[in-house]
């Protein structure tokens, strides 16, 4: 056995959104595997290659070097329709992936049927904002044991299975809803899997024999620690694991495999859809924030809520994922800022003062942040490339985010670009 690389993980530790893409896209040239392995199209994973701006839903953003081979894992889920614009959108930028990827025939396929039962829940009383993208009901039909797996598409009992989850979303939804039927959709499945069955195959295997070959491996993280379904602020969370534990699950790989967690923040916390937030910025500050940090949904163009760096959020991701450096990313969008505020403490209403965040979502929405402010920098960070070229003030900020989270930055991202920023 050749001498083993250092595999590595991007997870995002916030609501998502963190930057994740630009740091995978920036480490992907040291890797010959990128692997996503949970969540499914409500992901968008940015990139900007010399000004063009490429998100990416569900192929990983290794895609942008040849060099890579791209696995999508089993606990993921994948929506064949938009994969294959993804293919497209590569192909016009003259990047074909067909002979450098690999599918995991236990990911679970996304039908028209998990879409509208999406839909229909989040038009009822407790909507949570989800993408609207099927991925809950999805998720939901796995654990339920009627899901259909990408290793089902040349099954002979295809059809069966898809009408099971037509009957069940008959069932919510009402039989007057105009689903598709399950013939239309067996047919439209097979028309778009047909051109990717020979990329469908056994993930686990190929990792874990690209693993014992000592191939590097990245791990690119989708959503992020305080979306995990067991982890994040639950019920206003994804359906997926976003932490650590999803990485094993979602590949098939053990623990040991991999060798260090970068976590992913921005400067400052946003989150989209509804669900706890105590740092929010429900004023001109957190429009400022959106304006310059252009905090618009990357798949579905809402805006993102904005407001100060949660710290506490932050603390608790870097536990709960075993985080050994982190990225900090969007650090010039504070740029014009006069003062920034770090939320290092949550009060209760009856006076208690909070170090963790509390379990449920109900005591979440009841705390009052206790912010300690930073002065503004005097020049700019954006597209700053040293750690020397930085504000004194920025350097202050960065190192109070180093000792609240109790981990070092490794990089810290000043522009979007691949050129804005360093590793430190
Ligand atoms: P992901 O889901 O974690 O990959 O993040 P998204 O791609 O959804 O959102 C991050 C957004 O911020 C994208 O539009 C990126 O191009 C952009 N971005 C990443 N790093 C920086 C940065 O350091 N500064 C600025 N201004 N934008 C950044
Ligand atoms: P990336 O990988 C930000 C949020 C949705 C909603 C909740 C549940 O780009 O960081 P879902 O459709 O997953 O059932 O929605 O999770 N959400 C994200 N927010 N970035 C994402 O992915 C997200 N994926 C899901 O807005 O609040
Ligand atoms: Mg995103």
């Amino acid at each position: 056995m050749s001498k083993p690389a250092e595999n590595i993980a991007i997870l995002g530790l916030q609501w998502g959104d963190e930057g994740k893409g630009k740091l995978v896209d920036l480490l992907s040239t040291n890797f010959r595997n990128v692997v996503r392995f949970q969540g499914g199209n409500n992901a968008g994973h940015t990139v900007v290659i010399n000004g063009e701006s490429i998100a990416l839903h569900q192929i990983p953003c290794g895609a942008h070097h040849p060099e890579c081979f791209l696995i999508i894992g089993s606990g993921t889920v994948l929506s064949f329709e938009v994969f294959h614009q993804e293919l497209e959108c590569l192909h016009k930028r003259g990047i074909d992936i067909l002979d450098r990827l690999l599918l995991s025939d236990k990911a679970h396929i996304i039908l028209p049927y998990h879409i509208a039962i999406d839909n229909w829940r989040e038009s009822g009383s407790v909507a949570i904002g989800t993408t609207g993208r099927g991925i809950g009901p999805t998720y939901e039909a796995k654990a339920a044991r009627h899901g259909v797996r990408l290793g089902d598409i040349k099954a002979a009992n295809l059809l069966e299975k898809i009408s099971i989850v037509y009957k069940e979303a008959c069932l919510k939804i009402g039989s007057s809803a105009s689903l598709p039927t399950p013939e239309t959709v067996f047919e439209k499945l097979r028309e778009l899997a047909s051109p990717l069955l020979k990329c469908i195959g056994n993930a686990q295997e190929y990792l874990y024999n690209a693993w014992k070959q000592g191939e590097s491996i990245l791990f690119e993280g989708a959503q992020a620690t305080m979306l995990d379904i067991d982890h994040g602020t639950y019920p206003f969370v994804t359906s997926s694991n976003c932490s650590i534990g999803g990485l094993f699950i979602g590949t098939g790989l053990p623990p040991k495999a991999l060798n260090k967690v970068i976590g992913v923040a921005k400067a400052y916390t946003t989150r989209v859809g509804a669900g706890p937030f105590p740092s929010e910025l429900n004023n001109s500050i957190g429009e400022q924030i959106r304006k310059a940090g252009h905090e618009f949904g990357t798949t579905t163009g809402r805006p993102r809520r904005c407001g100060w760096l949660d710290a506490i959020a932050l603390r608790y991701a870097c536990h709960v994922n075993g985080v050994d450096a982190l990225g900090i990313m969007k650090l010039d969008v504070l740029d014009d800022l006069e003062r920034i505020g770090i939320v290092n403490g949550y009060q209760t209403e009856d006076g208690k003062l909070l170090h963790t965040p509390p379990s449920s979502a109900q005591e979440w929405e009841k705390l009052e942040p206790v912010i300690e402010y930073f002065d503004g920098w005097t020049k700019p960070t954006k597209g700053a490339k040293s750690w020397s070229s930085l504000p004194t003030q920025a350097q202050k900020y960065l190192k109070a985010i180093e000792k609240i989270a109790e981990t070092p930055i490794a990089y810290i991202s000043t522009g979007p670009d691949r050129e804005e920023g360093l590793f430190t």
